[in-house]
């Protein structure tokens, strides 16, 4: 599998901000079985970073690694300045990790479970108590905050999750799968909490299976196959990795058909279908060309659709899955 890595994008003349994260060749096996196969990492503090990998790519054993729940076999992290190996409590004092499965003690009630974490943190009494009822009601728990957390739904388990995170007010955070099984509306939600953290100046590393996702919320991205990062950069970046950008016309008129495929000669033609498939990234230039054409040919097509690439294009392509059938982004009529 070819590796494409991108440069940082960033404004001319800009330092780039300090790294919040740093990896270098980290590698983890467990019995003959190579799980992280050499995972370097550089996440800019203040920004949103997304592992981005299919089931058993390694997604929760990096975030374990570099919050210290596990130790790696190879290669070398910090974490908010501080060495994995020979700082590890200054590591844990820095970070904020929501796991995948749920930390909540559904026996306690959800203000029981913050309050346990206030005392993880050893906050005072009253430090505490105010802690917990502010973030309680910052994300919308205020009302069942007395009533055991079994009863919660999984949104608001979630949510409770990430509040218990942020009890210790970490400026790393670390979200494994943090939207894995919401509905679309407590997705939403939580975009909108990992949002107002970044503008807090808070550093998110985040792993997730959702395209969206990454690319709702990531600065970056990177995605992780077999324990290999097979391509990281921006959203934009990976979207032009991979073929797939078309402008699709079709006709109603066999005869408009035939005349717009004389005038477009780089067009796969669909003569069943009566449409022309012509390969372009959606640009308003590439746009105008084809119309261009087709007006100097005298034909006006029936419809103008335009596909552009997208991510699940690009972990299609690069995680070795089958490829997903072309869907339409927009249609111009
Ligand atoms: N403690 C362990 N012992 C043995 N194998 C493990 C252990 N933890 C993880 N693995 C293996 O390592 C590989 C990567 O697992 P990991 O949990 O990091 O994947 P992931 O990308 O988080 O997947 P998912 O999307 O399913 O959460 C898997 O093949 C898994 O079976
Ligand atoms: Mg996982």
């Amino acid at each position: 599998m070819p590796s494409f890595v991108m440069p940082a994008s960033r404004k001319p003349d800009s330092t780039p901000a300090p790294a919040a994260v740093t990896a270098v060749g980290l590698r983890k096996s467990y019995g003959d079985r190579t799980v992280l196969d050499g995972i370097d990492l550089r996440i800019p503090a203040g920004s949103v970073f997304a592992l981005l990998g299919p089931n058993g790519a390694g997604k929760t054993t990096t975030v374990k690694i570099l919050s210290t729940l596990v130790g790696a076999d190879g290669g070398h992290a910090q974490v908010g300045g501080h060495d994995l190996v020979t700082s590890p409590d200054g590591v844990r004092a820095a970070i904020g990790v929501t796991g995948q499965f749920s930390a909540v003690d559904g026996l306690i009630t959800g203000e029981e479970n913050m309050l346990l974490m206030a005392d993880l943190h050893h906050l005072p009494r009253g430090e505490g108590r105010r802690v917990a009822a502010e973030l309680l009601a910052r994300f919308d728990l205020a009302e069942v905050a007395r009533k055991p957390a079994s009863g919660y739904s999984g949104g608001m388990k979630r949510r409770l999750d990430l509040a218990m995170t942020l009890v210790g007010n970490p400026r790393i955070i670390f979200l494994d799968e943090p939207t894995t099984g919401l509905d679309p509306r407590s997705r939403h939600t939580m975009w909108g909490i990992v949002r107002e953290l970044v503008a807090q100046g808070v550093t998110v590393l985040l792993t997730t299976q959702y395209l969206d996702e990454a690319d709702e919320l990531a600065d970056r991205i990177a995605v992780l196959d077999g324990g290999r990062i097979v391509a990281e950069g921006t959203a934009e970046e990976l979207k032009r990795l991979v073929p797939g950008g078309h402008v699709r016309l079709r006709f109603t008129d066999p005869a408009a058909h035939r005349a717009a495929a004389a005038a477009l000669a780089d067009a796969e033609r669909d003569d069943a279908a009566l449409t022309l498939r012509i390969p372009g990234d959606g640009s308003q230039r590439t746009l105008r060309a084809i119309l261009d054409r087709l007006d100097a040919a005298g034909v006006e097509a029936d419809e103008l659709t335009v596909r552009t690439p997208d991510l699940d294009d690009v972990f299609f392509a690069l995680t070795g899955g089958p490829t997903p059938p072309h869907r339409t982004q927009e249609v111009v009529r």
